[in-house]
């Protein structure tokens, strides 16, 4: 028995490793918190200004995002939705996908479950890895997704990146240049730290609109946590009361 449970440790934590390392190259940190309301507010929006152009959030629903986020009607209503959208609408955009495909050759997914299927470090380092390539159709690409047929629409925000080489050896001997960091070129509006807060609230809204029901789930669960507690109090003091007659 004990060997078994040593080996089932053992792989467990191999797999863990497996995991960790598979991840590949760097990639940054995200600090995810969706119970700060002020940061899903911020992220909502740069996402209904910045990305509601090209990407939707079918799943999303307006007045859904207000309750959860603490918005009031009238600034959801004037600051965050089109004219013509209702409070209950889904967040969805005017373009067609056909469209889409022609200005982009490939068309903006929709974005609802996106931060679940990449992970929030993934796109986090998504928005801090555009960098300018003159060989691409909007200039930029980036170091987590390969030709990446989206512009980078916050650069105004982070400035322009140029990629830094450096030389490495294959394993044939030949030598081969590789983008060794990123390096700003022109600032941006935002200096490092506000760029990177900006980007964190973003990728915060998109977690929560991953999932919305999530912060609710979370606190629904501590409250059942505590009730199993108090039962099982109450339960053993049952247990005692019943048994107290029989030994
Ligand atoms: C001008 C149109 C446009 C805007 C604005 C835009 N995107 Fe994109 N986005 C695209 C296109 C096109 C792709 C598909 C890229 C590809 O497959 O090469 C894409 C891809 C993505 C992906 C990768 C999806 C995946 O998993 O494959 C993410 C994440 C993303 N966009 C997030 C955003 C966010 C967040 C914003 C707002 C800050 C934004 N985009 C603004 C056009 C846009």
């Amino acid at each position: 028995m004990k060997r078994t449970i040593f080996l089932f440790v053992v792989a467990l934590a191999w797999l863990m490793a497996g995991s960790a390392t598979s991840a590949g190259h760097h990639l940054y940190k995200a600090d995810v918190d969706i119970s700060d309301k002020a940061s899903l507010q911020r992220g909502a929006r740069t996402f209904v200004n910045y990305c509601m152009g090209c990407h939707s959030a079918a799943y999303m629903r307006y007045n859904r995002m207000g309750d959860d986020l603490g918005i009031e009607e009238s600034i959801l209503q004037n600051n965050l939705m089109f004219g013509t959208d209702k409070s209950g609408d889904t967040m969805t955009i005017a373009m067609q996908k056909d469209d889409a495909e022609k200005f982009f050759g490939t068309a903006p997914p929709d974005l609802s479950v996106n931060a679940r299927s990449r992970g929030a470090d993934w796109l986090f380092t998504y928005f801090m890895t555009f960098y300018r390539d003159d060989s691409r159709p909007f200039g930029v690409n980036n170091l987590a997704f390969k030709d990446v047929a989206m512009p980078h629409v916050l650069w105004e925000l982070q400035g322009i990146q140029k990629p830094v080489y450096k030389t490495v050896q294959k394993e044939d001997g030949s030598q081969r240049e590789v983008i060794d960091h990123l390096e700003l070129e022109t600032p941006g509006t935002l200096d490092s730290d506000g760029y990177q807060n900006t980007v964190n609230d973003l990728v915060n809204f998109l977690v929560y609109v991953g999932e919305p029901a999530q912060i609710q789930r979370r606190s629904v669960g501590v409250i059942v946590i505590l009730y199993l507690l108090v039962l099982l109090v109450i339960v053993y003091l049952l247990k005692k009361e019943f048994w107290k007659d029989i030994h």
